[in-house]
């Protein structure tokens, strides 16, 4: 059986990542101590221009049933045939796992550094958070859904102009992880020929 997120070595935690589910983590979570390390190792990536077109937004313990009130009246308003199962789901959502952390891309218009890289650069950042938090000992979760996309939500979490990349829930995981099926190798990596040779297929 596949040992997932080894942290007994980085390459072999790097190799045997896995993202746990939201809704199969429990307790514990990152103490303050333990996030702090996880953002300020997250915040060390990939940056062209030094601009840190992201920033994080760490939604505490007691402010949960707030951002999951939020969540709720913006569903409502904006899907105004909601459904009840879809309401738990949405009610849920910002409830689940021991700690939550909004990643937001913030890039600059202005810069001359393509909007594509800063955007790059805040999946960057949210990887190097799962990562982070792997190597801590928990699973972490990257999740977008309906939320990330509600204007109610973007307008209760992030400024005119950022966009939320992802929920970042962390924990630890009370299921055991099973794999996932990964692309096959010799699909995804080829050998650069130049393009009058390079087969169509
Ligand atoms: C930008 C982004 C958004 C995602 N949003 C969701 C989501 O809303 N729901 C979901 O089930 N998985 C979502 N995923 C996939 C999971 O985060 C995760 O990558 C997947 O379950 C595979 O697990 P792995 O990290 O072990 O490869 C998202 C991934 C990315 C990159």
């Amino acid at each position: 059986m596949t040992h997932f997120n080894d942290t007994s070595s980085p390459v072999q935690l790097l190799a045997t990542r896995r993202s746990g589910k939201a809704r199969d983590m429990a307790t514990p979570g990152p103490d303050a101590v333990q996030l702090r390390a996880i953002l300020a190792t997250a915040i060390r990536v990939p940056d062209h221009g030094k601009l840190a077109p992201w920033r994080f937004v760490i939604v505490g313990d007691d402010q949960r049933a707030a951002l999951s009130a939020v969540m709720e009246a913006a569903y409502r308003a904006e899907t105004p045939d909601a459904g009840r199962l879809a309401l738990d789901a949405v009610r849920g959502f910002a409830l689940e796992a021991p700690a939550l952390v909004i990643i937001l891309s913030k890039p600059d218009p202005a810069s001359h550094i393509p909007l594509w890289e800063q955007e790059l650069s805040a999946g960057a950042a949210t990887m190097q958070l799962l990562n982070a938090a792997h190597a801590q000992g928990f699973v972490a979760n990257w999740l977008t859904g309906w939320a990330a996309y509600s204007p109610g939500v973007q307008a209760a979490v992030a400024q005119p102009g950022e966009r939320i990349a992802g929920f970042i829930f962390i924990g630890t995981a009370a299921k055991p992880l099973e794999e996932r099926p990964r692309p096959d190798y010799d699909t995804v990596v080829r050998q650069w020929h130049p393009l009058a040779s390079t087969p169509k297929t």
